[in-house]
């Protein structure tokens, strides 16, 4: 069985196969690339993509924005589509592989999506869709999600795509937002063997927006009536299987995804169509040593920005086949993802490490009755990956024969940022890497100025920016320049912490501001402390994160009631609140129900004691309280609860 790496002394590096099939194995590129950044990325744009017309300026910068490859003009559909079916039209582009078992997988060629793409955009001009408008897309991982997505890139408009287990609430916030007039949604979708109800949120969701149609697609087999829904595959039928794209400028924008920040409401993080494109094609091709017959099975939900860029966009830019899945991880047995991997031989399989460290609690036998032997490439993103999450995931997985490319990046960055190259390595666990050829990446003090080599700071980005970062914050640009701009003005604030070590390879150590990764998932502690104090009883709250083995961290809720006594059926409404407000991934995974919590004199909350608390350790800072006997109080409660 070939082998992608090999060890040389502690670590690995690839292998002599690995490089024989590598894009990239000479490190000499990162010294090409960042002697002219811009020149670098000019020249993957051209290689890359296809244009209409070529651009007038590479890069124009005045910050805090920056532009990619003006005056360009594209369509990003052509890219993913027109481009591949005149020479391999009937080459699977999507394997769709449902939950419930006794479904068929269904496999989309170039030219069957191409033809669904074209009819489902001229479905939404129907509707009244034009170039700038946004479409609000709520839908499980469904070939449709695809479809729709390309269509509205084909018309011009931007897609907003919202996270099915999102709730109504949040999607309405989204709706809002955006002023979507048409909404594209399912019945449901088949999760744990359950039928989930995703058009009662959506309809709910929908009320009192902008929102004049709701396109529904037929999942589950729900009876849908009314004059305000339209069935998504009758549409399609319906409707004319040519759409001449519209042509685009390289800065006009794709799409716009909601993100979590440390206020308490969500960010419409703005990507623009050309850098977004290149970047979403080279870091696919280069990150994950995509070849064209590959197959790329990024497990992400479309409603994250992997989903959109590693399961969707990047694979179809480079004419790959890309591999997407219904269910959960672990229905109907935790061997599912295995049974995936063997059935369709695929080579790239991209994950978050609490999937990982999910799968290394059960038993090693629903891994070991299917050969992996495909696999070329393991990927890892979304949260810091440990030792013993890395090792296995290289041996259980990889059967030691993979190279694990840790990459870290953002919503914000569109595209992966920072990590080992699979031709180059070295593959460390817990070390990302280095920042991609023409980008770079410095660690400053809260000064703005750059550390020694070795010491934590924070991960700052480098000008020229990289070609997929954010071009801001939908409607508003007020809060894109204090978030990203205001701290260290020249440099993009990622709100990360790393350091950089001997050889010149970044390990982040985490995020510095008020935002958790709660199993791969980004959620603010602020937005969850509104939803949750928007309950009639809660007086006060606060969220603390801690750390967890599975999932990374979880948040832990301490609340102050308005009168009256915590109960467990009081905690059982304030989840269902949660559920309502914002969707089971952010509900809380514990709560304390306290008589006060540790306030400064400015009154404060001090959420660094609770913290010091939930972990045992001896809480500092207690001089500064105007309430220090609380401490005590929840020291006792936490201890009664153990
Ligand atoms: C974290 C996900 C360590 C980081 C693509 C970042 C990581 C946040 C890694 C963005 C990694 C992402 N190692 N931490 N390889 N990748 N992160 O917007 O804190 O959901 O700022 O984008 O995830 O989360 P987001």
């Amino acid at each position: 069985m070939t082998s992608y790496i090999v060890k040389k002394g502690e670590h690995y590096y690839p292998s002599d196969e690995m490089k024989k099939i590598a894009w990239i194995k000479d490190e000499k590129i990162y010294n090409q690339a960042n002697k002219n950044p811009v020149k670098f990325w000019e020249g993957l744009a051209k290689e890359g993509i296809e244009w209409k017309s070529e651009w007038k300026k590479a890069y124009v910068e005045k910050l805090p924005y920056f532009e990619w490859f003006k005056g360009g003009k594209l369509n990003f559909s052509i890219n993913c589509l027109d481009r591949w079916i005149k020479d391999k039209g009937n080459k699977i582009a999507l394997i769709w592989v449902p939950e419930p078992v006794k479904e068929k997988t269904i496999k989309l060629t170039y030219k069957e999506l191409y033809d669904k793409v074209c009819r489902f955009a001229n479905v939404l001009k129907k509707q009244g869709v034009k170039k700038g408008d946004v479409v609000s897309i709520y839908l499980p991982m469904i070939p449709e999600a695809l479809i729709s997505m390309l269509a509205c890139t084909r018309i011009g408009a931007i897609h907003s795509v919202v996270f099915s287990a999102f709730s109504a609430d949040a999607l309405k916030a989204r709706i809002e937002d955006g002023k979507a007039k048409i909404l594209v949604t399912s019945d449901g979708y088949y999760r744990k063997g359950e039928k989930e109800d995703l058009l009662a949120k959506a309809k709910q969701g929908a009320r009192g927006t902008t929102v004049k149609k709701i396109i529904v697609v037929n999942r589950v087999g729900k009876k849908v009536s009314g004059s305000k829904f339209l069935d998504f595959n009758s549409e399609l039928k319906k409707a004319d299987n040519k759409y001449e794209p519209e042509i685009m400028n390289s800065e006009d924008i794709l799409f716009v995804l909601y993100t979590s920040g440390t206020t308490g409401t969500p960010k419409g993080i703005i990507h623009d169509t050309g850098g977004y494109a290149v970047h979403a094609y080279w870091t696919t091709k280069y990150n994950f040593n995509l070849r064209e017959k590959d197959i790329m099975w990024c497990t992400a939900d479309v409603g994250w920005i992997t989903g959109h860029t590693y399961a969707f966009y990047g694979p179809l830019l480079n004419g790959s086949t890309t591999l997407i899945y219904e269910g959960g991880p672990d229905f109907p047995d935790p061997g599912i993802w295995w049974k995936i991997i063997q059935d369709n031989n695929v080579n790239v399989l991209y994950t978050a490490p609490t999937a990982i460290r999910m799968f290394m609690k059960v038993d090693e036998k629903y891994i070991k009755k299917y050969k992996l032997d495909s696999l070329k490439i393991l990927g890892t993103v979304g949260e810091p990956i440990d030792e013993d999450a890395w090792n296995w995931y290289l041996n259980k997985i990889g059967g030691g024969r993979c190279p694990i490319i840790d990459t870290w990046w953002q919503t914000e960055t569109g595209g992966a940022l920072i990590n080992a190259l699979p031709g180059i390595g070295p593959f460390i666990p817990t070390i990302a890497g280095k920042s991609f050829p023409g980008i770079k990446h410095i660690i400053v003090n809260e000064k703005g100025k750059e550390v020694k080599q070795g010491k934590i700071g924070e991960l700052v980005q480098v000008s020229p920016f990289a070609p997929g970062m954010l071009h801001g914050i939908y409607k508003n640009p007020k809060r894109y320049l204090k978030t990203y701009w205001k701290r260290f003005k020249k440099y993009y604030d990622t709100s990360d912490g790393a350091y950089i070590d001997k050889q010149g390879n970044i390990r982040i150590t985490g995020r510095t501001d008020d935002v958790m990764k709660v199993a791969g998932h980004r959620i603010s502690t602020a937005e969850l402390e509104n939803a949750i104090a928007s309950d009639k009883r809660v007086g006060e709250c606060a969220i603390v994160p801690i750390p967890d083995k599975i999932k990374g961290e979880v948040p832990i809720l301490f609340v102050v009631l308005k009168k009256g006594e915590g109960s467990v059926e009081l905690e059982k409404q304030l989840i269902k609140h949660v559920d309502k407000k914002l969707g089971p991934t952010s509900r809380p995974s514990k709560i304390y129900f306290v008589k006060d919590l540790p306030k400064t004199r400015s009154g404060k909350i001090m959420r660094r004691i609770l913290k010091a608390l939930l972990i045992k350790e001896e809480p500092k800072g207690l001089m500064t309280l105007v309430n220090p006997k609380v401490v005590e109080e929840i020291k006792n409660i936490l201890k009664s609860k153990i």
